[in-house]
């Protein structure tokens, strides 16, 4: 039998803040809506592409497994937000950390895109077509953001996480997997002019979230419920055998509400939403990680990945964690910095949208 263990995981996060108290000068909110609606405090704005976000992130993560890029047979870079879409992101990130030898594909699965990839590329190291995978979720949301709409713009942040997948005799790694996208859902969560369609009918650019929240969230709640229940019932587990919950992080109430229907425990749950808001594809990787640094994650542990994501897709993994809890190396790579805050760049951004739409 081969397993797929995580055996390195690097995450980065771009150092420019965007905090409440700013969205507060863009826009008819509150920080005390915010947080009491979503709970998050602050997220972070990127200064560089996502590939880049994906390269800091992956060459830590290849680090900690303690490989070369070469060794990398196959790179999943699960984004929302690809800065290319022909070639793809991920041969972008392929180039950049020289890993001549990996196959490279982008899923899009929006926040789902992690899981998908998690459990995509654990099957393919299970069957053996592959030995290790480098797994990326990574996001730069601010540049799809519309900052004159209230109920998107304070929901997200950038950021990307990367896990190296590993071909293993140890039992650890994927256990059980569950995939699914709800039928006739695409409308209440979209970004309707960010495909060729839009460039075909030569319809000026107007790349805004539209989302219909209240919808969105009982379906996430049942869809992340379900699938929970069903990886943890093929695992033969109960719920009382998991030691750790790591949901996309998209909104507190969605995560107690998911957890409260599945009989879970919020001791277990780590939640990282309160300083990144939602990564999308990254959060999970991103609170992973989080939860290594913080000495959360033991051998042996249970440990329940679960998304969703406009599609509306929904999904759910259950790992066991192997024997490292430590990274094997570290890199001192960084991003280059930046003496822009968060407000900065998004007053940037605003200004190059209005400038646009003056000239079209
Ligand atoms: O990861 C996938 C992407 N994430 C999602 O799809 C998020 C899913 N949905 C949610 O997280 C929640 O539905 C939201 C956080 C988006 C909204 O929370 P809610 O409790 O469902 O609020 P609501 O949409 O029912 O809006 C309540 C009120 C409305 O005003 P009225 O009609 O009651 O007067 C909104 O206009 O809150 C108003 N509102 C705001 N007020 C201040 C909406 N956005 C804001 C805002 N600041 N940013």
């Amino acid at each position: 039998m081969i397993y797929a263990d995580i055996t390195g995981w690097g995450r980065c996060l771009p150092p420019a803040v965007l905090s409440n108290a700013d969205i507060e000068t863009l826009m008819d909110t509150s920080n005390e809506w915010i947080v009491s609606r979503t709970g998050i405090q602050e997220r972070r704005i990127s200064h560089v592409t996502n590939a880049e976000l994906a390269r800091v992130a992956s060459t830590r993560a290849l680090a900690a497994a303690g490989i070369s890029a070469e060794q990398v047979d196959m790179i999943a870079f699960a984004t929302s937000t690809p800065d290319e879409c022909i070639p793809n992101t991920a041969s972008i990130l392929q180039n950049a950390l020289g890993a001549s030898n990996a196959a490279a594909v982008d899923i899009n699965a929006a926040c789902t895109g992690f899981v998908y990839s998690f459990n995509m590329m654990s099957d393919m190291i299970r069957a053996g077509s592959i030995k290790t995978a480098l797994v990326v979720g990574s996001e730069r949301l601010s540049s799809l953001m519309n900052w004159s709409l209230r109920e998107s713009a304070i929901l997200f942040g950038d950021g990307a996480g990367a896990i190296v997948l590993q071909a293993s005799d140890n039992e650890a790694g994927f256990v059980a997997g569950k995939l699914g996208c709800v039928p006739d859902t695409r409308e209440l969560l979209a970004v309707p002019d960010f495909g060729l369609d839009a460039i075909a009918q030569f319809r000026p650019l107007d790349v805004s979230i539209v989302f219909s929240g209240q919808e969105i969230f009982k379906k996430a709640v049942k869809g992340m419920g379900d699938a929970c229940e069903a990886v943890v019932a093929e695992a033969g587990l109960g719920l009382d055998d998991l030691d750790l919950i790591i949901p996309h992080q998209a909104n507190a109430r969605i995560v107690e509400a998911v957890v409260r229907r599945i009989g879970g425990d919020m001791d277990k749950v780590v939640l990282t939403l309160d300083k990144y808001a939602n990564t999308s594809t990254s959060s999970i990787p991103i609170a992973l990680i989080e939860a290594l640094e913080q000495g959360r994650v033991k051998p042996g542990m249970n440990i329940l990945f679960t998304a969703f994501g406009a599609g509306l897709t929904w999904g759910a993994s259950l790992l066991k964690w192997g024997e490292r809890v430590t990274p094997l190396g570290e890199t001192d790579i960084s991003l280059p910095p930046t003496d822009k805050t968060g407000l900065d760049l998004i007053n940037a951004a605003i200004a190059r949208r209005q400038a646009y739409e003056q000239t079209n």
